[in-house]
């Protein structure tokens, strides 16, 4: 792999220790991937910073990191920790997990990261441009980079993210490059797909037939994507969750994300397959019988205030009888502080939950047992990694839930979708 004499300074130790070990690893994955030479990148997402899954080791490796004197050198920006820095004792995090998440935030600091704390970066001004190469974790905001902005991302893991946001570079390969661009699954989608749940059941049923392979859908309500941030809500979650149930990092939709109109998009022999039900993929999600519900989540991928708007406007004046948490960056319900849509929501007994989400929160210390969502991505993770039975429907439904107190299996049909 070609490298300049600065970056092979940087190997060999030129600036340190931290920034020679991120250069180590930028350079180690170049290699095994068959990299030409390296890249500059004008953004970094970073995952692994909550506690949770990052446990003392991984608190330990960070920590080491910034002793050595690594920072970063591109602007970059946090995925959610395990609970609400603020909120996080009325919520009823425990104190000694509370600690050592602060101790994970201040080795982040130290490397000039600071706690944005969120999985939608784009929402909070991390927005690269189309063409520009991006060094990003995180599923979802790797999707949504790459197939909305029309920006270019692999799907980096949390240390390979941090590493290139110290060296300000990545290794040029995978969908740094055209020909991985094009799409190698045509998916037709012949029945209805509008609401929230819907995008996700679907993404949740491309993902499982596209893997790792970039999939191209035709057929969706372009006025209905088109028509932000609605349509930019819908997007969110479509790739959120194709990258669940697949290892899709880049999608395309015709005639609405960037790349899809570019000549050639559709690699030669692309397989095509046909999406014409819906149901299977609402009953997968469904796993949540056994249980009496004690809460309504909102905000996988974390919510725009577009969406917090929407659940306000549903719930229309009602009472919240089990919580309804929605998780968002905390930016954003900063502005939703300072513009009262915040405090409407609150007046119904709702609570937004920043910093965090359920899937990265230490949700068995909290007593819950069994959720509702309309988020595909979330439904399909919490049992998993939160021990949660989840009912899956509409957002309508959802509410339904959270005002009436109980999960009504038929809100499916009452609710037309
Ligand atoms: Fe974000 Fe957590 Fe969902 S990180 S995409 S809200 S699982």
């Amino acid at each position: 792999m070609k490298l300049t004499p600065y970056e092979q300074s940087l190997l060999e130790g030129a600036e340190g220790r931290g920034v020679q070990k991120a250069m180590e690893i930028v350079v180690a994955l170049g290699r095994i991937y068959g990299a030409e030479d390296l890249v500059e990148i004008s953004s970094a997402q970073v995952a692994g910073v909550s506690y949770k899954n990052l446990g003392e080791a991984g608190l330990e490796f960070l920590s080491d990191w910034a002793a050595q004197g690594a920072r970063v050198r591109v602007p970059t920006t946090l995925n959610p920790a395990g609970l609400d820095l603020h909120n996080w004792r009325q919520l009823g995090f425990d104190a000694a997990f509370a600690a050592k998440q602060q101790r994970v935030l201040e080795a982040f600091a130290a490397m000039g990261i600071p706690p944005s704390c969120t999985c939608t970066p784009y929402l909070v001004g991390n927005v690269p441009a189309r063409g520009e190469h991006v060094a990003w974790a995180e599923s979802s905001a790797v999707s949504f980079a790459n197939s909305v902005l029309g920006a270019r991302t692999n799907r980096e893991g949390g240390p390979s993210a941090l590493a290139a946001a110290i060296v300000g570079r990545t290794a040029r390969y995978g969908l740094h490059l055209d020909v991985n661009r094009r799409a190698q699954l045509v998916v037709e989608v012949r029945c209805p797909v509008r609401s929230l749940s819907d995008f996700g059941v679907l993404g949740i049923l491309v993902g499982q037939q596209a893997r790792h392979r970039v999939p191209y859908l035709r057929g969706l309500d372009t006025t209905r994507l088109l028509n932000w941030p609605a349509g930019l809500d819908l997007l969110k979650t479509l790739g959120a969750a194709m990258a669940a149930s697949g290892a899709v990092a880049l999608y395309h939709v015709e005639g609405v994300t960037p790349e899809s109109d570019e000549p050639d998009i559709i690699a030669p022999g692309a397989e095509r397959i046909t999406v014409t039900d819906l149901r299977a993929g609402y009953q997968a999600l469904e796993r949540g019988e056994q249980f009496a519900l004690d809460l309504v989540w909102f905000g996988c991928p974390h919510a725009s205030l577009a969406e917090l708007e929407e659940i306000v406007r549903l719930l229309n004046g009602r009472r919240c009888k089990v919580p309804l948490w929605v998780t968002m960056a905390r930016a954003l319900r900063d502005e939703a502080a300072r513009n009262g849509l915040l405090q409407r929501f609150e007046a119904l007994g709702g609570h937004v939950v920043a910093d965090t989400c359920l899937v990265v929160a230490p949700m068995q210390g909290l007593g819950f047992r069994c959720m509702a969502t309309p988020c595909a991505k979330g439904a399909y993770y919490a049992p998993t990694h939160s021990g949660m039975a989840v009912h899956f429907s509409s957002p309508e439904a959802c509410v339904e839930a959270a005002v009436t107190g109980r999960w009504i299996a038929e809100a499916d049909e009452k609710v037309e979708r």
